[in-house]
């Protein structure tokens, strides 16, 4: 996959791109992220990327000449999904992390100031929030994105590390988890973790998720049982 940022603080990505599991997937050629800084691209003379807004009001407008001059040179982007990071947006989920690891090219936008001039929505194909608060910019949405979607592509993660199991793909939260030591300042690790036989762990995991579920999430767990009919 090939995801292209729009952002005005490229910096902002490089540490998190360089660690982990993303590092990898990077190095391994799964995924390629291209940062591209659409400052570069503006016409103005003082480099700006924002103006006042039209009928006045408070905050500054992102432009939209240096967003989409910037989009456009980008190879291939009239084919790529260009999704625009924005509180507005779809509220981003496991399932749209899904239908998004299983694009060839992505162009993500991340905004700043009050909001973007109305017609760089023109240009685009989705929007995108990553829940309901307010961030200083889309950078964090747009990893946000990068990291889950990146952990989906096939090969990424390897099968001991399997995200079949994960939290969300079946409504349930994940079970508790432990490893060693055994006891630690008098906490114990469940019995049947450390003598049972494979299918009471299984049994007692599915329990333990479903408690979890039950008692945190109680939107998650209707769709379970649901789910389970
Ligand atoms: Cl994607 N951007 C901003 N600025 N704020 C947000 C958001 C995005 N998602 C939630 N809040």
């Amino acid at each position: 996959m090939r995801i292209d940022v729009l952002t005005i603080f490229p910096a902002v990505f490089s540490g998190f791109l360089s660690e982990s599991i993303i590092k990898r997937a990077i190095n391994n050629e799964l995924v390629t992220v291209n940062l591209i800084d659409f400052r570069e691209f503006t016409d103005s003379k003082h480099k700006k990327v924002d103006d006042y807004p039209y009928g006045g009001g408070a905050g500054m407008v992102l432009n939209v000449q240096p967003v989409v001059d910037a989009l456009k040179s980008i190879e291939g982007y009239e084919k790529a999904l260009k999704i625009m990071m924005t509180p507005q947006g779809k509220t981003f989920n496991h399932e749209m992390a899904y239908e998004l690891s299983e694009e060839k090219h992505i162009i993500i936008l991340c905004g700043h100031y009050e909001g973007f001039d109305e017609r760089i929505r023109h240009y685009f194909d989705l929007e995108v929030s990553i829940g309901d608060y307010v961030l200083t910019g889309g950078e964090l949405g747009a990893l946000v994105l990068i990291d889950s979607i990146t952990r989906l592509i096939p090969d990424v993660i390897n099968k001991d590390e399997s995200h079949i199991n994960d939290s969300f793909n079946n409504h349930l939260l994940e079970h508790p988890h432990y490893t060693r030591p055994r006891v630690y300042d008098g906490l114990e690790v469940p019995e049947v973790l450390v003598n049972g036989h494979h299918k009471l762990i299984e049994e007692w995991r599915l329990e333990e998720s479903i408690k979890r579920t039950k008692d945190r999430r109680p939107d998650l767990y209707k769709k379970y049982i649901k789910g389970a009919k």
